[in-house]
């Protein structure tokens, strides 16, 4: 067991690690990170996420395929999923003799907001315990093929993955828009087109910087032509098509996993 580290120290000192080393999680170490995930606040109480463990290494090779390939997967001993979960909850309510109300849109939020505030718990957790984690977009992008390999029920729905392991590298911290940009005071303050610029002002340069940097990303920066680091997200990285595409899969599956019969009524 590894010596913890002070909480501010360990989320201060957060970077996303993407290359590990393959040695095992000790199992009480991985206690430890499960526990602190069911230490974080839910909604009412309710926990309404669960944790699915994945540690075998055949069934990791069909997860990195779904994770779009992120050698990561592959590498780090153990991926956590977390997902929406009222399956548990809606079981437990008819065992009590009454009938649960939370097939719609607002208990899918609640039930999001749970998983990753718990994602997030257990994240700081191994972070403090000195293992590397990165989260996995690509929960979201392969939403439906995922939900079919974990074996979802109805009202359950991925929400997003960790991977965690020792690292392999020590990549530096990465910058953060400025505070000001960031925090407003009472109300929302709408920003002038010159706060817009100087709040991405660094970004721009640091981003583009570091997307160059990686060989294959600068070639299809050099081929299409991109000029600045917004294009690079809007026509590169999350594109509106892409983005359309996958938003009709997962309305498609929130709507199979029961999440919006309720709204359906009259
Ligand atoms: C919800 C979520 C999904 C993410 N998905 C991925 C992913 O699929 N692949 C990846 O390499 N990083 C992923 N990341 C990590 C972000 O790229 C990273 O947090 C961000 O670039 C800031 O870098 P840092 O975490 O090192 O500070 C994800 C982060 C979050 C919060």
């Amino acid at each position: 067991m590894l010596p913890a580290m002070n909480t501010l120290d360990t989320i201060n000192g957060h970077r996303s690690i993407r290359k590990y080393l393959g040695d095992p999680i000790p199992d009480d170490d991985l206690e430890r990170i499960l526990h602190a995930a069911t230490r974080a606040s839910s909604s009412g109480n309710m926990q309404t996420y669960s944790m699915i463990v994945t540690k075998d290494p055949e069934r990791k090779k069909t997860l990195w395929k779904l994770h779009f390939e992120q050698d990561m997967v592959l590498q780090a001993p153990l991926l956590l999923t977390f997902v929406v979960d009222w399956h548990r909850m809606n079981r437990w309510c008819r065992l009590s003799g009454t009938e649960p109300g939370y097939d719609n849109f607002l208990s899918f939020l609640v039930g999001f907001s749970d998983a990753f505030v718990a994602a997030q718990n257990a994240a700081l957790a191994a972070e403090a315990m000195g293992y590397g984690i990165c989260y996995m977009g690509t929960t979201l992008s392969s939403g439906p093929a995922i939900a079919k390999f974990l074996e979802l029920p109805t009202s359950v729905y991925p929400a997003t993955t960790l991977v965690i392991g020792r690292p392999d590298e020590s990549p530096d911290i990465r910058a953060r828009l400025p505070m000001d940009g960031i925090v407003h005071h009472e109300t929302y303050e709408v920003p002038s087109d010159e706060d817009v610029r100087k709040t991405y002002e660094k970004r721009e340069v640091e981003g583009w910087k570091r997307y160059m940097s990686f060989p294959e990303l600068a070639a299809m920066i050099e081929e299409s032509g991109v000029k600045n680091l917004a294009e690079v997200y809007t026509t590169l990285k999350y594109t509106k098509s892409e983005n359309e595409e996958v938003s009709r899969e997962l309305l498609e599956l929130l709507e199979s996993q029961g999440f919006f019969s309720g709204a359906l009524e009259p």
